[in-house]
């Protein structure tokens, strides 16, 4: 069964008829890797807006474009996950549809707001499409820790699901 908690659902939304899984059009021409729930560049306050003093980090902050760029690249250098550039992609090869922010766990972020804990590591979680494959599917991993080094991991989300590869199966790849 699928659960309800993947996030990939909520990207989806609607498309999604259970307990069938169906996904018509998960990808429209154009459509890039791209950080969910940012619309803009706008929130680089860095350079022009007025400056305040927050007590701590704020951990919950969007992954940067090059925090993005970071992860992508990442995972186009795995073999393993046969990645295409989403340019470059059709309907079945394996591409990155999205990245976004894992927002740290909550004992480590509390440790760190509420206590003396450190500051809790950056990682991604980037929804792939594999699409390169007799049985295509979507799945969400996790990357990091941020900025990527030799010690950064990349491996299937399941701690939001009771899933235990969070595979979604996708129907009709070139359904559209
Ligand atoms: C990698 O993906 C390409 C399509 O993008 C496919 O033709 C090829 O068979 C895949 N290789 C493996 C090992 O899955
Ligand atoms: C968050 O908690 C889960 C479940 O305990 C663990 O598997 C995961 O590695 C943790 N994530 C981070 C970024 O520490
Ligand atoms: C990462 O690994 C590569 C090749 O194994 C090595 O050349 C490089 O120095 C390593 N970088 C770090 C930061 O350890």
């Amino acid at each position: 069964m699928w659960s309800s908690t993947l996030p990939l659902l909520a990207l989806l939304g609607s498309t999604l008829a259970l307990p069938q899984p169906k996904i018509s059009s998960i990808r429209r021409p154009g459509w890039r890797p791209n950080r969910r729930q940012l619309p803009t560049d706008s929130v680089d306050t860095s350079s022009s807006s007025p400056t305040t003093t927050a007590p701590k980090t704020n951990i919950w902050q969007f992954l940067t474009n090059d925090e993005a760029a970071d992860v992508i690249s990442f995972l186009h250098s795995k073999e393993d996950l046969n990645l295409t550039a989403v340019d470059d992609a059709g309907d079945w090869d394996n591409t990155i549809m999205v990245v976004d922010l894992l927002p740290p766990n909550k004992t480590d972020a509390l440790n760190f707001l509420d206590g003396e804990g450190d500051k809790p590591e950056r990682w991604a979680l980037a929804s792939l499409l594999f699409g390169a494959t007799e049985e295509p599917y979507a799945q969400d991993w996790v990357v990091g820790p941020i900025p990527i080094t030799n010690d950064s991991m990349y491996y299937p989300y399941t701690f939001g699901t009771h899933a235990p590869e969070a595979k979604i199966r996708v129907y009709d790849m070139d359904g559209h």
